[in-house]
């Protein structure tokens, strides 16, 4: 038999059809439903590109005004959610906390196996994630949980309940994008993980549950955290090139930099770079940006890596007040909305994903004393002419 060609880490497989994303690495472009991230970024509320990923156009006026009053109604957390979160140890990641609250939404849904409800169960969980990931930094950080107000849009709510304030519209903005940037990117490990979940025929909550999973490593969601780590780790701008150079001698990853897709560039980041700079403004936080800049120039200087969107977002939502481990919980919210569209396109055009492995362990070999008469016999071979 001829040896299989395998493609390890499934680099450069197409394993399916989607009508959701394309990401062009050779232009350099993301494109939701066929608009450009950037130019949804510039002019939509995530509201808008929630309904955009799920339904495949963007709403009208009225559309948008009724998606906005369901999603205000479904805000609040649950009762059961909050008790369940309460007993859990603060030494757990936030993202074992939300893997296990969303895991608590499911079970309260009585149609939880009712797959044609696949869309009312998604509009849930993204309007439920902002209070799950507020509350989940509020309850680390001692405090109370705030309640949702019904007179703010998705990402003023959102920054509502996490600070008990209301946030500045140049915050609003940059958080605002900073979720659009987020929601979608085609067949990522977390996404290609709730399709492959999604497959076996199983609930949308499952799959959801089992993206966070994939989502929380450090090759993936949770570099944006990662980045602030060195960002701590190197201390101040004048050290980024020093460290670069010891960091790359030993053989470090460097979070926030490289894609398995992109190779020229991440299309989110000149659009997530801005806002950080608004941010830096409004804050008084120019060492922020001379870090980013100092970083960006080291390893340029050194090899042809690009940052990518979680460099220029984990610093953003430093600034923005929130605590480094609420960073890929904050990605789960915005990305619930492209798992969701990708759980449902796979149910529409099912197949079991399986692939195959090339086995290298030991030759076939016996347990001591076992001989093939003491096993049952193989009776389910029925020839054609049977
Ligand atoms: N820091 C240092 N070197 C990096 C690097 C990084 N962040 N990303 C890639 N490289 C280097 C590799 O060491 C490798 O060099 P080599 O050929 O000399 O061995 C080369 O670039 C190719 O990298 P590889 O790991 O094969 O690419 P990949 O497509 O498998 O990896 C990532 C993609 C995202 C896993 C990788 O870039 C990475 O680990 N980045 C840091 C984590 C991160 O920011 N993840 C968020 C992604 S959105």
């Amino acid at each position: 038999m001829a040896e299989p060609d395998i493609k390890k880490g499934l680099a450069g497989v197409y394993a399916d059809t989607t009508e959701i994303s394309k990401v062009n690495p050779d232009t350099n472009s993301l494109l939701y439903r066929g608009y450009p991230v950037q130019e949804l970024a510039a002019t939509q509320p995530f509201e808008a590109v929630a309904y955009l990923l799920w339904h495949g156009d963007l709403p009208t006026e009225t559309q948008l005004a009724e998606f906005r009053t369901n999603e205000r109604e479904l805000r609040a957390l649950p009762e059961n959610v909050k008790t369940v979160m309460d007993a859990l140890p603060l030494t757990a990641h936030p993202m074992d906390i939300v893997r296990t609250a969303v895991s608590i939404v499911g079970a309260n849904d009585p149609n939880a196996e009712d797959a044609s409800d696949d869309l009312a169960k998604a509009f849930n969980l993204f309007a439920v994630l902002p209070a799950i990931v507020s509350y989940e930094q509020r309850r680390r950080r001692g405090e109370q949980l705030v309640e949702p107000r019904d007179d703010l849009d998705y990402a003023a709510n959102f920054l509502w309940m996490a600070f008990g304030e209301e946030a500045d519209p140049v915050v609003v903005e940059a958080f605002n994008q900073s979720m659009v940037l987020y929601a979608e990117h085609s067949f990522n490990a977390s996404t290609f993980t709730a399709r492959v979940v999604t497959s076996t025929l199983a609930d949308l909550y499952s799959a959801v549950t089992a993206a966070i999973g994939a989502l929380k490593g450090n090759l993936h969601g949770g570099a944006n955290e990662a980045v602030m780590e060195v960002f701590q780790e190197v201390g101040e701008a004048s050290k980024a090139d020093a460290w670069m150079q010891t960091a790359l001698d030993e053989k470090r990853k460097i979070m926030g930099f490289g894609h398995r897709v992109y190779k020229n560039g991440d299309s989110r980041v000149p659009t997530m770079r801005a806002a950080l700079e608004r941010l830096a403004e409004h804050y008084d936080a120019p060492e922020t940006l001379a870090m980013y800049t100092a970083l960006e120039q080291a390893m340029a200087d050194r090899k042809p890596i690009k940052p990518n969107l979680d460099f220029p977002s984990g610093p953003a939502y430093a600034l923005i007040g929130f605590d480094v481990p609420i960073f890929t919980p904050l990605f789960v919210a915005a990305r619930v909305t492209g798992w969701t569209a990708h759980i449902i396109e796979q149910r529409a055009n099912n197949a079991l994903i399986r692939p195959l492995s090339e086995y290298t362990g030991p030759a076939e070999r016996h347990v001591e004393g076992v001989s093939a008469a003491d096993l049952p016999e193989d009776t389910s071979t029925i020839t054609e002419e049977a």
